[in-house]
């Protein structure tokens, strides 16, 4: 498919746009769990790794992100906690060129090339070059054209109550939701239109997302809602776990748990030896698959999984259920995924998680 073809020669996403807390009370990840993850920005690899898995498989059928995985895998290796996040752009630095060529050695030879032509994209600071970042950036420059100072005071909230108020007040008019163009989504991520009604009222979503997202966190926690209105992570208090200074030894120990695939995620698990899985994060790959690969997909997960593996995945507008002649393995734990869903940070997702029992 054209749009597909498009969206794996770009760099989509360079910061991880989902609550991969979920995902961790989801799978409950231990010491001896090899996982399979959705690459993606890499970070939702990162995170989980945080948890001390036995393995990690990352995987994406778009090459570009997985070499941003290795790209972030190299900073970690060879810098020190400030240097890496310096390096990714949270905070300035004018050095990145010259810490890159301190990594580049631990890239693979088609990820250092494209590095290397790209170079200007991690001297911006490459978490936020991703497409879907930029969108996210121009979206909150919006924002801010629209309410101008109230984008500020959102952020000195320190209290759910008093943010509530002032969101309802202040805020929370149609107005400045008119002037935000949250259409552009679908120009980034074929999830939006590929098995989605033409007519489907992206606006709307997006607008309810928000309403409960100023309603249950603050903004100044919420990492998702704070690059949509501000465009990065500067005023961002709590920052995803693999961003966190805490996490940073762990990560730097693990790294050599991750082993990155590029392909079709069914095709590589159709091949895998079987029984080896037992924890799968699947992220939102079911909303770029028809029907019937979707069916696929569920087929081969369980020819690689062991008993009692967790699945934890996301959909965003397509709604995707476990096929019927799989329900009786699939176990999906409704009660859980309402509650991770209330809680999740990204507001937008239905989450499944089930527990595999053959
Ligand atoms: C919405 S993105 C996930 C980004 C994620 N939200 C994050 O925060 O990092 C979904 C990812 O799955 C990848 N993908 C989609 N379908 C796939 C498939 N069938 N096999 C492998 N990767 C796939 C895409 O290239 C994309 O990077």
């Amino acid at each position: 498919m054209n749009e597909l073809n498009t969206f794996k020669n770009v760099l989509n996403y360079s910061t991880c746009n989902e609550d991969s807390l979920t995902e961790i009370k989801a799978l409950g990840i231990n010491a001896t769990d090899n996982i399979l993850c959705i690459t993606g920005s890499g970070g939702r690899v990162l995170n989980l790794l945080t948890q001390n898995p036995k393995k990690i498989v990352a995987i994406d059928f778009n090459p570009i992100q997985n070499w941003l995985l290795e790209l972030k895998i190299a900073a970690i290796k060879n810098l020190n906690y400030d240097e890496y996040t310096k390096f990714l752009g949270l905070s300035e630095c004018s050095e990145r060129t010259k810490k890159f060529d301190r990594i580049k050695h631990d890239l693979s030879t088609d990820s250092y090339q494209y590095w290397k032509r790209n170079i200007r994209l991690i001297s911006r600071g490459i978490i936020y070059q991703g497409q879907f970042e930029r969108k996210c950036k121009y979206i909150a420059n919006m924002v801010k054209e629209t309410l101008g100072e109230k984008v500020n005071k959102i952020f000195d909230f320190d209290n759910l109550e008093k943010q509530r108020e002032f969101y309802k007040k202040e805020w929370n008019n149609s107005e400045w939701k008119d002037n935000v163009d949250f259409e552009i989504h679908r120009e980034v991520d074929p999830a939006f239109y590929l098995y989605v009604n033409n007519d489907y009222n992206i606006r709307n979503y997006i607008s309810n997302m928000l309403d409960k997202g100023f309603n249950t966190s603050l903004i100044r926690d919420n990492h998702i809602l704070c690059l949509l209105i501000d465009g990065n992570y500067k005023r961002l208090s709590k920052l995803p776990p693999c961003l966190q200074k805490e996490n940073f030894d762990t990560l730097k120990n693990n790294l050599h748990k991750i082993e990155i695939v590029t392909g079709n995620v069914i095709n590589f698990l159709e091949k895998h030896e079987a029984n080896f899985f037992n924890k799968f994060s699947m992220s939102d790959v079911t909303g770029y698959l028809s029907e019937k690969d979707s069916k696929k997909l569920y087929k081969y997960i369980l020819n690689s999984a062991a008993d009692n593996s967790r699945i934890c995945s996301r959909s965003l507008l397509a709604d995707r259920e476990i096929p019927i002649e799989f329900t009786n393995i699939i176990n999906r734990d409704i009660e859980l995924e309402k509650k991770l869903e209330n809680e999740d940070l990204a507001l937008a997702y239905k989450i499944l998680a089930a527990t595999i029992k053959f």
